[in-house]
Order: C-alpha cells, then structure tokens, then sequence
C-alpha cells in the first residue's frame, strides 16, 4: 500500500444554503467544515461518526452529487473539485457507489438484469447478449443466479437487494466504491454476510472502499483506516486497530462506548442512557475553539478558545484534541483535573 493515492481530500468543505426565515434571503451551513483524507489503491477507509456528521456530504461530493465549496479533491491525479460535480464517463466508471436504503436505492420497474447491466449499457460498447453473460457473472459473484435476472427488486430482501446494488456497483470493476451505510437498513446476521463479501470482492478485484458506517466496531473488521467525524470535521484518523483499540479523541472514545450491544434489550437500555447523557442541544458545534469541547468530559480552557490542530499520535495517524500535545507535556491536563503535585 505504498502506492500514490487514489483519492486524496484537502481541507475539503461543502455547504448547503439555507433559506434564512421567510423570506429569499439564503445563508450557506457548511456540512463539512474543512476535511482532509487520503485513501490509497485497494484500501478500504471507514468513516464513522453519529448522524449529521457529514459523512454523506463527504461521499455525494466525491461522487460529484455535490460540487464542493472550497478545498481540492483528487482521484488519480485529476482534480475532481474543478469539474463542479460533472464527471466525464472515463472517471464516473471509476467511482461507483452502493447506498443505504436497497428498498429506494433500486428503480422497482427495472429487472435484475437491467439494474446490473445498467453501468455496461452507459460505459461499454458490450452487446445485450454480452452484458446478460456478464450479469450472471456478476450475479454469481453475490451469491445470486442467473434464475434471479429477469425479477423486481421488490421481489427480493433486504440483503438480497444489497447484493444486487454492489452486484450492478461493481460491474465496472471500478477503482473506488463509496459504501453509505450499505448495512444499515440491514439485520446483524446479514449485515454480516454483506460485509463478508464486500471484504471478499475487495480482496479479488483490488477495489478501494469509502466505507461509511455509525458503528466502529463493525467498520473495524473490514478496514485499513478509520476516519472519526464529528459536526463537519475529521477529528481523528488512523490505522483501524490503532483508532479502534487506542483511539486518541475523546469523541472516538464516547463512540466506542456506544458501540451496540448483540442483546437487543441491552442495546435498547444504553440507547436510552445515551440519549438522556446527549440530548440534541448539546450536540450543536461549540462556537471557538474545539468543536467537540461543549460536549468532551476531559475539557480544557485552551479547548474552548483554540482549534486544534492535528497531532501525531503513537501508533499512526492523527487527531485533533490538545491532550496530545507534545509541547503541553500533559501538564495543562494534569493540572485542569487538579491532581496534586507528586512529591
Ligand atoms: N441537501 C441538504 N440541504 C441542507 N442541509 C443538508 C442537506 N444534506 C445534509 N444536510 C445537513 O448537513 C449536515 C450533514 O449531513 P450528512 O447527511 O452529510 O450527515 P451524515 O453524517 O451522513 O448523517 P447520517 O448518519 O444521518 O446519514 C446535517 O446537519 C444535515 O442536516
Ligand atoms: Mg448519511
């Protein structure tokens, strides 16, 4: 994995503008406030963070759903931000996507066959004839069969349908998948398989993955790296043992802590704790300093005045937090907890 970047994110921002009271005044929400992220040929990066973060901004952009607002975004050597979201068919081949929701995300009038021959269609000059071979090829690839092609999307499960949309995501045998939640919708014994074999057609087809999840623990397993978000920013990022078994960020570590629990009335109960802990006005982004500040139970006055910047952290990768900081040499921690002196 020593290869140049495939994708490379710098200092990336996305705005929506909103429409200010009743009138046709608009003010502009940046949804991503400034991200940089690199993901290299093959790799798969895990972007978590809870709702609202801005992992999907993320994603449409780099899909050119959305034109960004500032920042340069650059997949192979081309820079994606200059072509404001209108990519010519070479590189739109190259950057496929699978989406949450296999109830909407598929055209219930289409077939089988139409759904995953669609990208041939639009990209290759291949025949019918050649494209229903190649979908059963494909059909097989996600466990499903050539008896399955001429069928609705509204026929199959909720997994079954996910395979179809990776099936037809993966027909062009693209460079990049965006993967926006592709469980979510899902039961955990499926959210498996489907994660199963994500992990098995990466490691045959050399594909990177732009992995976008709410669970940490579940990106983990299929990750090189993890990328932390929290209200538009990158908050941390590094190898995926490392953010996952020593995260440096105390929002990684308040999402480590939520991770689910496989008892469903366990999940329910923490859920239910979670939300009294955090109720929605606290997640509003500090207004100086550290957005993760108003809401961060290691909290520093520094953190309320200064951004910080990205500091190494032992292990590999970044965050953003001033418990890191060198130059402090844990002293302004020590001494905010007021923990005496040693002798
Ligand atoms: N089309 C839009 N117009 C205005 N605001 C939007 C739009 N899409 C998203 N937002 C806002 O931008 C912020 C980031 O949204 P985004 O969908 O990127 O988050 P997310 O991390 O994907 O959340 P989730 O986990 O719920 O999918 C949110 O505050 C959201 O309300
Ligand atoms: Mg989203």
């Amino acid at each position: 994995m020593t290869d140049a970047p495939l994708l490379e994110l710098r200092d990336l921002r996305v705005s929506y503008r909103k429409r200010a009271g009743l009138g046709l005044r608009t003010t502009s929400f940046d949804a991503v406030k400034g991200a940089t992220l690199t993901i290299r040929p093959g790799e798969t990066l895990g972007l978590v963070g809870e709702s609202g973060s801005g992992k999907s901004s993320i994603a449409n952009t780099v899909l050119g759903l959305i034109a960004p607002a500032a920042g340069t975004m650059r997949f192979r050597g081309t820079d994606l931000a200059a072509l404001k979201a209108r990519y010519p068919s070479g590189l739109r081949k190259d950057i496929q996507a699978v989406f949450q929701d296999p109830f909407s995300s598929l055209n219930p009038a289409m077939t089988v066959e139409d759904i995953v021959t669609e990208p041939l269609r639009v990209h290759t000059n291949m025949t019918r004839a050649e494209r229903r071979a190649r979908a059963v090829d494909l059909l097989a690839m996600v466990s499903l069969s050539e008896e399955h092609l001429n069928r609705h999307p509204h026929q199959f499960s909720g997994g079954q349908r996910q395979r179809i949309a990776i099936a037809s995501a993966l027909a062009l045998e693209p460079k990049l998948v965006v993967l926006d939640e592709p469980v979510s919708a899902l039961d955990v014994s499926t959210q498996n398989q489907i994660i199963n074999l994500l992990y098995d057609r990466r490691d045959a087809l050399g594909i990177a993955y732009l992995l976008i999840a709410h669970d940490l623990a579940l990106v983990h397993h299929i990750s090189d790296r993890i990328a932390v978000m929290y209200l538009g920013h990158i908050v941390e990022e590094g190898p995926a043992d490392r953010v996952y078994t020593a995260p440096a960020h105390p929002y990684t570590r308040a999402l480590l802590d939520a991770v689910p629990d496989l008892d469903p009335a366990q999940q329910r109960a923490r859920r239910a704790r979670r939300r009294q802990l955090a109720p929605q006005g606290t997640q509003r982004h500090a207004e100086t300093g550290c957005p993760y500040s108003n809401r961060c139970a290691q909290v520093m006055p520094r953190c309320r005045s200064d951004a910080p910047p990205a500091y190494a952290v032992p292990g590999g990768g970044t965050a953003h937090c001033f418990l890191l900081d060198p130059g402090a040499n844990g002293a302004g921690h020590a001494s905010d907890r007021k923990e005496p002196a040693l002798p």
